[in-house]
């Protein structure tokens, strides 16, 4: 079974913190999204295989760990996974960017797939696929489903805020996978709005609604 890790790093809760409060600006919460990818993504990277490689210090020669070239996916869930690629980019610039397209019907709260391209060689990659909201789990099931069936196996998976019925969901579906969750939250609303949560990750992000 995969593990559950849950952020109580001072800085992540601070930064969740003000995105959470519903009068924090567009670029603020675009900002301390980046910010929060980059202190959850140094934790989540941490397995990263690494390396013992011969270099040359102006003193001598020595050796020294580097990481060891492992190739990398992140797969936003879009569109609000979007906030977290720039923050992870950060971390491993080199890793290629799939992006799957899902959005929640808002009867059903049922995920809609409507665009799916990943890197040609996933199956050979460490994958993190990235969401800000894990509510009913449904979409980061669907998005993992998608990614198995092309081949991605090795996955973890990062979010903001999770509400316990998403990381049921989710364990119960794909129980081979890490989870990272910066804050565990209480339940869900009768619209499976994670409460108290931040609202819209999306339209928060992005300034619609
Ligand atoms: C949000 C969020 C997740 C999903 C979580 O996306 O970014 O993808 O809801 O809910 P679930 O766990 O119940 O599936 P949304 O469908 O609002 O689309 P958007 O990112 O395009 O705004
Ligand atoms: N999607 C969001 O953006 N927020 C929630 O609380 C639940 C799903």
């Amino acid at each position: 079974m995969g593990k559950v890790y849950v952020f109580d790093h001072p800085l992540i809760q601070h930064k969740v913190a003000i995105m959470r409060e519903k009068g924090t600006s567009v670029k603020d919460f675009r900002e301390l999204a980046k910010e929060v990818a980059m202190l959850m993504g140094f934790e989540a990277t941490r397995d990263l295989p690494l390396e013992e490689v011969e270099i040359e210090t102006p003193i001598c020669k020595t050796k020294v760990n580097m990481l060891k070239g492992e190739d990398i996916a992140i797969i936003p869930i879009l569109r609000a996974g979007l906030g977290f690629v720039d923050g992870m980019l950060a971390l491993v610039p080199n890793a290629k960017v799939g992006h799957v397209g899902l959005y929640r019907d808002p009867e059903t709260h049922e995920p809609v797939e409507y665009y799916c391209k990943l890197p040609k060689d996933i199956e050979k990659r460490r994958i993190f696929v990235v969401d800000p909201m894990l509510a009913t789990g449904g979409s980061a099931v669907a998005a993992i489903d998608f990614i198995k069936k092309r081949g991605g196996s090795h996955i973890t998976f990062m979010c903001l805020i999770a509400a316990p019925e998403g990381i049921e969901a989710l364990q119960k579906a794909h129980p081979d996978i890490d989870i990272f969750i910066a804050a565990k939250d209480d339940h869900l609303n009768d619209d499976a709005y994670i409460v108290p949560g931040l609202g819209d990750a999306g339209d928060r992000l992005y300034g619609t609604k």
